[in-house]
């Protein structure tokens, strides 16, 4: 793809040829299309799980000061072979006079590396990659705090909003045989073996999304129609593709979600589909690695999945080093879906760009500097 040529595929023609040119027809014909288009080629089918997901409340705390309240919740997810934990960890603003919107995402290492406070329960070593070297030390939970910066706590509850988080590896460790250990362990039909368009690690975290909002929407404080899925990296692709299938969430943020993400696939730059689907096999259907050099003939792009989130709120952000995730194809991603968005382009003041977007300066992380866009975003958009 030049880089100035439009995006292919274009995002207001059916596979049938036929044109995009309402909103309705783009809910009714294009949208459920591209769904099913991403869960055939690139993330596999969500099936419908009989697992039943129940809250507990695990402890409450008044933190910050007095600012905030912190719950911990425990998700109990029950299947025909067993049950599995999902701990939710939750901060909502002590002060609201109504209920809050709240961001939801998953973390990569623990809730304990989210906050020092040492009452949290640090992860279990066998909710990390094996002889993968964690990024904490799960043992002593000596990495407590030691990501605090992805989460920066006190700035989204003096803005006026509230947070959760999940460790990832609760819902299913990131590797390739994690599935047997996390959620899709505890169905009856369980296999290891996956072909064609069978869903992978991304999917099943996005899945593990909507019965976080589900949780959330249930929670004394939390404004159910204002849950706002937030995701960095490896767990922006699981956001992004939550978001897109849930139509309960209100904003998505892709914080340099890249390959797989909010990135072009057909973009020769930064990581490829062979790249990813060699590093990690486990995390999009079997067929996406087809695709490997040809990407070109993939019936999708990333941009339409940007483009499946309208008219819900959409937020892709990039660092300018970060040249694996592609920045500017990201951004790219972005000014291609907009069309889409403007076909409910009624609802927006004029001038007012679809997609919230900012490139910063520096590596690869999501930053305080980044939440700073992120809630004046959420703020200027959700009323
Ligand atoms: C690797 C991977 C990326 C991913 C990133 C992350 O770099 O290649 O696709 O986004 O890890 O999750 O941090």
């Amino acid at each position: 793809m030049a880089p100035d040529e439009p995006m292919a595929p274009a995002a207001l023609r059916c596979l049938d040829g036929s044109t995009i040119s309402t909103a309705e027809e783009w809910l009714a014909r294009r949208r459920p299309e591209l769904l099913e288009l991403f869960a055939e080629y690139v993330y596999g089918h969500t099936p419908d799980l009989s697992l039943e997901a129940v809250a507990r409340t695990h402890r409450e705390d008044i933190v910050l000061g007095g600012r905030a309240v912190r719950r911990e919740v425990d998700v109990v997810i029950t299947g025909p072979a067993g049950e599995r934990t999902v701990q939710l960890l939750l901060y909502l603003p002590t002060g609201a006079k109504c209920a809050v919107p709240v961001f939801v995402g998953l973390n990569f290492s623990g809730n304990h590396t989210v906050d020092p406070d040492p009452r949290i329960r640090p992860a279990r070593a066998e909710q990390y990659p094996p002889g993968g070297q964690p990024t904490v030390d799960p043992a002593t939970a000596g990495g407590r705090g030691s990501l605090a910066h992805r989460w920066p706590i006190d700035m989204i509850i003096d803005s006026g909003f509230g947070a959760a988080t999940a460790f990832c590896g609760d819902v299913e460790p990131d590797h390739p045989e994690g599935a047997a250990h996390g959620v899709r362990g505890l169905l009856a039909d369980f296999s290891q073996h996956r072909s064609g368009s069978d869903w992978g690690t991304l999917g099943v975290w996005a899945w593990a999304l909507s019965r976080l909002l589900e949780v959330l929407s249930d929670q004394p404080g939390v404004d159910p129609d204002r849950i706002l899925a937030v995701g960095h990296s490896r767990l922006g692709k699981a956001a992004l593709w939550a978001a897109a299938q849930d139509e309960r969430f209100a904003l998505v943020v892709s914080n340099e979600s890249g390959c797989g993400g909010a990135s072009p696939s057909r973009r020769p730059f930064g990581e490829s589909v062979h790249d990813i689907t060699s590093r990690f096999p486990h995390w999009f259907c079997p067929r996406f690695a087809e695709f490997a050099g040809r990407e070109d003939d993939l019936p999708v792009d990333q941009h339409l999945l940007l483009a499946a989130i309208a008219p819900r709120l959409v937020y892709v952000a990039s660092a300018r080093e970060d040249l694996w995730s592609d920045p500017e194809g990201e951004r790219l991603s972005a000014l291609a879906a907009a069309p889409v968005f403007d076909l409910f382009g009624a609802d927006r003041p004029a001038g007012e760009p679809a997609i919230g977007y900012h490139l910063r300066e520096g590596e690869h992380d999501i930053l305080p500097e980044d939440w700073q866009h992120y809630l004046r975003f959420a703020a200027d958009r959700l009323g």
